[in-house]
C-alpha cells in the first residue's frame, strides 16, 4: 500500500545532505515537500530540480533557533497545503571537541540547534496534528545518540536528548492513538555536517573515517520506510550506518 502521496511533509536542514535527499525522494514519492533551512538559494535551487521533475515542493527561510521562525514555517506549510502529515526535525550542526577544548560557544551552538530546533518544531506544529487528529514527527538523532566517545560529550548530548523528547513525546501521545514519532539514528554518512567542525584533532581524524560515509539517501529512504507505514503502525527507533563502521 502507498501511504506516502500527497502527504504533506516538512523537512528542517533540507539545503544539503540527508535533508537535501529526503526532500527529493519523498517528492518522487508523491508527497507535498516544505523545505526549510536559512540558505535561501539553496533551497530555492532544490525546489526547481524537484518541481522541474514534474513533483510537487515548496520552501520556507526558517532559522530552527527562532521559535518564531518555526511558528512561521508551520502556518506557511498550512497555508500552501490545508495541513501538516509530517515534520521531520533534521537540521543539526557538530562541531566536535574535547570537553577541554572549552569551545562553549560551539556548546551553546549545538545546544540550540539540535535540542531546541527540535523543540520549536515540535511547538509550531503538535497542536495543529492534535486538531487533524493525525501526524507523524520524525527527529533525526545520531549512532552519537546511543555512544559516547572522546571528542563527541556535547553533541551526543544533544542526540540523547533527542532521543529522550522522541520517546517522551510516543509516550504522551500513545493514548490518542493519532500521532507517530519516530527517531532516525545514522551513522557516518556523506554530507556537509564535517563543515561545522572547527577542532583539529577532530578534522584530523575525520579523514580516517570519511572513506566509510554511506549515502544520505540510505537515510531518507528509512525516513520514507517509516513515513509510508500505515497509521496504525509507528516505526519508532532506526539506525542506519555504514556496515563497516567501528
Ligand atoms: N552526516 C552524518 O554523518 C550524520 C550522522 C548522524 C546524524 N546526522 C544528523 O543528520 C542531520 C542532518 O545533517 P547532515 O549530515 O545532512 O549535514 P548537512 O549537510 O550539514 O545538513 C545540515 C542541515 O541543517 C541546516 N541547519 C543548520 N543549522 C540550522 C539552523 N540554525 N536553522 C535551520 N537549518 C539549519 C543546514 O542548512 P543551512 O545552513 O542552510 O541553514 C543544512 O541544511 C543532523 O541533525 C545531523 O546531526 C548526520
Amino acid at each position: 500500500m502507498e501511504h506516502t502521496k500527497d502527504k504533506v511533509v516538512i523537512i528542517t536542514g533540507a539545503s544539503s545532505g540527508i535533508g537535501e535527499a529526503t526532500a527529493k525522494l519523498l517528492a518522487q514519492k508523491g508527497a507535498k515537500v516544505v523545505l526549510a533551512a536559512r540558505r535561501e538559494e539553496r533551497l530555492q535551487a532544490i525546489v526547481n530540480e524537484i518541481k522541474q521533475e514534474g513533483w510537487e515542493a515548496a520552501y520556507y527561510k526558517a532559522d530552527v533557533v527562532s521559535s518564531e521562525d518555526m511558528q512561521k514555517l508551520a502556518q506557511f506549510a498550512l497555508k500552501q497545503y490545508g495541513r501538516i502529515d509530517v515534520l521531520v526535525n533534521n537540521a543539526g550542526v557538530m562541531p566536535v571537541s574535547r570537553l577541554n577544548e572549552l569551545r562553549i560557544a560551539e556548546w551553546d551552538q549545538m545546544i540550540d540547534v539540535n535540542i531546541k530546533g527540535v523543540l520549536y518544531g515540535i511547538a509550531a506544529v503538535l497542536p495543529i496534528m492534535r486538531e487533524q487528529q493525525t501526524g507523524h514527527i520524525i527527529n533525526i538523532s545520531s549512532v552519537a545518540g546511543h555512544e559516547v566517545n572522546q571528542t563527541s560529550a556535547v553533541y551526543s548530548a544533544t542526540k540523547f536528548a533527542v532521543r529522550a523528547i522522541s520517546e517522551g513525546l510516543r509516550k504522551e501521545e500513545s493514548p490518542s492513538s493519532h500521532i507517530r514519532s519516530t527517531i532516525i539514528a545514522p551513522g557516518i554518512t556523506e554530507t556537509e555536517l564535517l563543515n561545522t567542525v572547527n577542532s583539529p584533532e577532530v578534522i584530523a581524524m575525520a579523514s580516517h573515517f570519511s572513506g566509510l560515509a554511506i549515502s544520505p539517501y540510505s537515510i531518507a529512504r528509512a525516513i520514507a520506510y517509516a513515513i509510508n507505514e500505515p497509521e496504525d503502525t509507528g516505526v519508532n527507533e532506526i539506525v542506519i550506518r555504514p556496515t563497516a563502521q567501528p
